[in-house]
């Protein structure tokens, strides 16, 4: 069930100049949240900025009830938030989607991620891994400085790639290559992805081709969050321009199914 709370921020990282990892304390969200879900964060008690800012829950601590997420300073929202103290409390709802990642019908998972879309795949592939599925990491970044998060990756995986696009750290080019030459292998069952639009792109061309199922994570810009304004529409694979026909990326995503969706 979503809740709205005032969680209080009990540890604040910062991972890079721009990049901030908090931990709250929300036991109920936790406990009701799944992978792929995401929380929508009031950042500012004035008028401005208005609306709730999405974010992806990066991990779940069922234990102690922490949820943690990872954000990139953007814009004044973002901003706001970064400069949150421990102690705070924070305005979240959450958790928010429908379309979560659904891994437990296949045994050999590969994750792909790019940049700070590999945030709500940690969660995904620690659930997977617990699971005891074959998990197979691919990120990638545009080079060595925008690295993050690797031994926190690489220990939750069975295989990790780690890609720059420039060969300044770990292999060179792009982490998809790696997917589909395992792919080629047969090793793959099934792939989640969640990452800049080119990638998703890229990845979903790929798995229609070898016709290995695939669930994307969208992070289209959001307005209300609640499925009435439009804001967040993705077509669907169906829509044609006599019967456009669309989905919202806050009530029916943000994950889908590959084959579904129009992102063309
Ligand atoms: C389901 C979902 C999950 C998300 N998860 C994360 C996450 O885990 N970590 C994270 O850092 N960000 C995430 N985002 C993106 C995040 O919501 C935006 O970066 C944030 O709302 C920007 O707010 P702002 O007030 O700082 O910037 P604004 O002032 O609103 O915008 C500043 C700049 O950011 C761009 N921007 C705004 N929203 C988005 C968006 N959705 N995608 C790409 N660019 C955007 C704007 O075009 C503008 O150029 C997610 C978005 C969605 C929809
Ligand atoms: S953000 Fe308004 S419908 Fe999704």
């Amino acid at each position: 069930m979503t809740e709205l709370l005032l969680a209080e921020l009990i540890n604040k990282q910062q991972l890079k100049s721009d990049i901030f990892k908090f931990s709250v304390k929300a036991p109920n969200i936790v406990k009701n949240a799944k992978p792929g879900n995401f929380i929508e964060i009031r950042v500012s008690e004035q008028v401005e900025p208005f609306l709730r800012r999405p974010i992806s829950i990066y991990n779940l601590d069922k234990e102690n009830g922490i949820l943690e997420f990872i954000f990139q300073v953007k814009g004044k929202g973002t901003e706001i938030l970064s400069k949150a103290e421990i102690g705070a409390q924070i305005d979240i709802v959450g958790p928010l989607g429908n379309g979560t990642f659904k891994y437990e019908s296949y045994q050999n998972i590969a994750i792909l991620g790019g940049g700070i879309g590999i945030f709500p795949l940690y969660e995904l592939a620690k659930s997977a891994k617990n699971d005891g599925k074959n998990v197979n990491i691919y990120i990638g970044f545009r080079n060595k400085d925008l690295v993050m998060l690797e031994s926190e990756f690489k220990e939750i995986s069975n295989k990790l790639v780690l890609t720059t696009d420039d060969g300044s750290y770990s292999q060179k080019g792009f982490a998809i290559d790696y997917l589909e030459k395992d792919i080629n292998n047969g090793k793959i069952d099934a792939i989640f992805s969640c990452g800049p639009l080119p990638m998703l792109k890229a990845v979903q061309k790929l798995a229609i081709e070898k016709n290995i199922p695939c669930q994307l994570s969208l992070e289209e810009k959001m307005a209300c969050g609640l499925g009435v304004c439009l804001g967040c529409a993705v077509k669907t694979a169906k829509s044609t321009i006599e019967n456009p026909e669309y989905w919202h990326v806050c009530k029916g995503g943000p994950v889908f199914n590959a084959k579904d969706i129009d992102i063309s």
